[in-house]
């Protein structure tokens, strides 16, 4: 009785699952013998006593049914991971974890075999205690700690978490593979505090890419204490303090903290609210990270640079670094981004009669650099004179010119970065499509129009038409119809080509002929659209009226923009506009009724509100749904996601409830689409890259801002 009473009070006052047969109610401490089982919904973790961290199995990998055996925020909504046990393997449902007096903390997998342990274990354990600090901590009979998570970090220190000389944590392979990744951060014995890469799968251990300068010969750091009040700092020998953490910090008593080093290799300390109450943010707000750019400052001698070989690192409003490709290159392997880029062509020396004009091209990049890639420098030399060098050398991939110095590169370029700075301007070689040797003459110029056509629509239309073949999307005469299909989704992420990027115009002739609607003349404004080549000006669009009617499908269901009736054209260098109100309500972006200029980032703000309809099924608008948070579908998904409620949205649809990952990430990327600030929506290329899972998507803030309902 006495042992029912707590439970159900328990249960009542926090709406948390009661595990009566886990571990003494929320008092922290596990006795020995006591095990979880991963995908055990009754037993699958053991509280802190405050019941603000769990350890135990969290699920990791829907697809595979794959656990990790970790430490995590319970309380927050996406139970952020803080610890883990094994660094390289997620466990399959069925494994089992117990706590046993010689080997610890024993985990196993469902056929009995010894995974890992909480090595070393010198005496015998006599019980476990669930720390509110997030700590696990296996003690003996006389209370002592013989082994704590504390001392084993993986990629996040916590508040009262220290780090002693020699100490190091490991950053992550990527967002979701907890395999260790390629950046340390390591207290060094002379005891200065370092980022660096490490050359995996070895220890081979790259220059640092920051360096604290604490390890001055008299006064040496000694430690490093992420003290209850959230701040970083090094100690000294003197115990004089060194503060890495800048900026103001919250109350410890109202939010959580954490640092935790990227899987991109930027250490962030972050602080999230308690309690869902308020309105505070409801995700983790970085407070400061280290490096200030990781794209300038990390470049090293035996490694890629942050972001893989034949890459460009761009640094994001968040100063966390986003990796591209240059064009003509793509990802080596989709799944793994840092492995770098691969050239679409092949450049070799083998002689021949072609002349190298008709065989490549150059891509012009203003600012870009690798830095570590020379293999030849010229001066003094002019523009010409350097891509005419780089043209006719079969070794040179990439000229820079910078002053009156070209700088010769070859592949594989690594320590690719942005850098405004220098005044640096890359021509990147790349070969012409279809350049056959054998018959230049013929097939080069008809792939020089290939390329023009490449070009047709700008940033908009490329973005749609790789988009939407991933959501299977069908919009029809004047209603329309959605169908969100996981399976389409997979089956066209195998056909990550360039090949995909094969837009082209259609005359008003066809499109009548295709669909057997009349619209708006398109004539006029597509053949504006298609004068321009690859190094001349080009003209973009802003379509103005995005939505599904707007939306055709072929007989492939390929989506095809119509109705440029509204369109205003823009020249290259103009990337605003001021003109009166066009498109449609519910799709319209805020400025436009603000008076503020007109970017093509109106047309991403209606690719978002056409994104929620597309995950949703349902109308931007609905007065039928009855209340405004409701009838409005972006209040009302904002609401959703984050109160964490996401299958309100997608309700009794099975197939999404099975991938609410995926419907989670459209949904950041459609939110991040319709932020009121202009400049914080991505571009459409962005937003492709981010819809593909090529690019992280990052907690998207409120898109309400600036409205009363924020
Ligand atoms: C939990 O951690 C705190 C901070 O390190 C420590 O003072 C306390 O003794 C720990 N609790 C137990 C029961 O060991
Ligand atoms: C994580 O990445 C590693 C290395 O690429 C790979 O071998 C492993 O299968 C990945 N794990 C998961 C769960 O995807
Ligand atoms: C080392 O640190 C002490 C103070 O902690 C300072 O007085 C001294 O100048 C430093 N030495 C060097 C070489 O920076
Ligand atoms: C944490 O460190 C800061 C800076 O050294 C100090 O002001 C603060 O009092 C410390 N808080 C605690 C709880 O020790
Ligand atoms: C909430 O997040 C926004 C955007 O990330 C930030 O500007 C603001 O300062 C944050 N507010 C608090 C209370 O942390
Ligand atoms: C190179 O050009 C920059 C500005 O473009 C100038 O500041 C710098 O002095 C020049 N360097 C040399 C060596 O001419």
């Amino acid at each position: 009785m006495a042992s029912f009473l707590p439970c159900t009070i328990f249960l009542i006052s926090s709406q948390l699952p009661c595990y009566t047969n886990a571990q003494n109610i929320n008092s922290g401490r596990v006795t020995l013998s006591q095990s979880l089982n991963a995908g055990d919904h009754k037993a699958s973790s053991w509280l802190s006593p405050s019941g603000d961290f769990a350890f135990g199995f969290q699920q990791v990998d829907n697809d595979q049914d794959l656990f990790l055996l970790s430490i995590w925020f319970e309380k927050v909504p996406d139970k952020t991971v803080v610890w883990y046990a094994d660094k390289n393997n997620p466990v399959p449902r069925g494994s089992k974890v117990t706590l046993t007096p010689d080997a610890g903390l024993l985990l196993s997998d469902p056929q009995g075999e010894q995974l890992w342990n909480s090595d070393p274990i010198v005496s015998q354990v006599d019980f476990a205690f669930m720390n509110d600090t997030g700590n696990i901590q296996l003690q003996n009979k006389n209370s002592e700690n013989i082994w704590e998570s504390f001392n084993h970090p993986t990629d996040t220190l916590l508040p009262t978490q220290t780090m002693e000389k020699g100490d190091s944590i490991s950053s992550r392979l990527s967002g979701t593979n907890f395999s260790q990744g390629r950046f340390q951060l390591r207290l060094q014995p002379n005891g200065n505090l370092v980022l660096t890469s490490v050359n995996l799968p070895t220890e081979y251990t790259n220059e640092n890419y920051y360096a604290s300068a604490t390890d001055n010969l008299t006064n040496p750091g000694k430690q490093l204490v992420f003290n209850e009040s959230g701040n970083i700092v090094i100690l000294r020998q003197n115990n004089q303090i060194v503060t890495l953490t800048e900026g103001k910090l919250v109350s410890s008593a109202d939010y959580y903290y954490r640092a935790t080093l990227n899987f991109d290799g930027v250490l962030t300390e972050y602080y999230h609210p308690k309690t869902s109450k308020g309105n505070g943010n409801k995700s983790w707000t970085a407070l400061w990270s280290i490096p200030d750019d990781i794209c300038i400052n990390s470049f090293v001698y035996k490694s890629s640079g942050a972001c893989g070989f034949n890459r460009i690192c761009r640094l994001n409003s968040e100063r966390r670094p986003v990796c591209e490709c240059p064009r003509g290159f793509t990802l080596l392997d989709s799944s793994d981004e840092y492995r770098g880029c691969k050239p679409d062509f092949i450049q070799d020396c083998q002689p021949t009669e072609t002349p190298a004009e008709k065989l490549y091209m150059f891509q012009e990049m203003t600012g870009v650099d690798w830095p570590t890639s020379d293999y030849e420098a010229l001066q003094p030399y002019d523009e010409d004179e350097c891509k005419d060098s780089c043209l006719n050398d079969c070794m040179c991939a990439v000229a820079i010119m910078r002053n009156d110095t070209c700088w010769k590169k070859k592949l594989p370029l690594s320590n690719g970065k942005v850098d405004n700075s220098v005044g640096a301007k890359a021509f990147i070689k790349i070969r012409k499509p279809n350049a056959e040797t054998k018959t230049p003459e013929s097939s080069s110029s008809s792939s020089s129009k290939n390329q023009d056509a490449l070009v047709i629509g700008g940033s908009v239309l490329l973005g749609f038409s790789v988009f939407i073949n991933f959501l299977l999307f069908g919009a029809m005469g004047m209603g329309f119809l959605f169908i969100y299909r996981k399976k389409s989704m997979k089956s066209s992420q195998q056909d990550k080509d360039v090949s995909r990027f094969n837009l082209r115009c259609f005359a008003f002739k066809e499109l009548i002929d295709a669909t057997g609607v009349s619209r708006k003349s398109l004539e006029g404004v597509l053949l504006a659209l298609c004068t321009r080549g690859v190094e001349g000006h080009c003209t973009q669009i802003i379509h103005c009226d995005i939505k599904p009617q707007n939306i055709l499908l072929d007989e492939f269901y390929n989506a095809r923009i119509s109705d440029f009736g509204l369109a205003k054209l823009l020249m290259m260098e103009q990337s605003q506009t001021n003109t009166a109100i066009r498109g449609t309500k519910g799709y319209v972006a805020p400025e436009w009724f603000r008076n503020m200029p007109i970017t093509v980032k109106v047309d991403v703000y209606s690719f978002g509100e056409l994104l929620l309809e597309i995950i949703c099924c349902r109308r931007s608008v609905d007065v039928e749904m009855g209340a405004e948070e409701k009838a409005i579908l972006a209040y009302w998904a904002y609401d959703c996601y984050r109160e964490g409620t996401l299958d309100a949205l997608v309700e009794n649809d099975k197939e999404v409830m099975n991938d609410m990952k995926n419907m989670e990430r459209f949904l950041m990327v459609a939110f991040w689409c319709i932020q009121e600030d202009p400049s914080l929506r991505p571009s459409m290329k962005k937003v492709m890259l981010m819809l593909e899972g090529i690019v992280q998507v990052s907690v998207p803030p409120s898109p309400f801002l600036f409205s009363s309902i924020a």
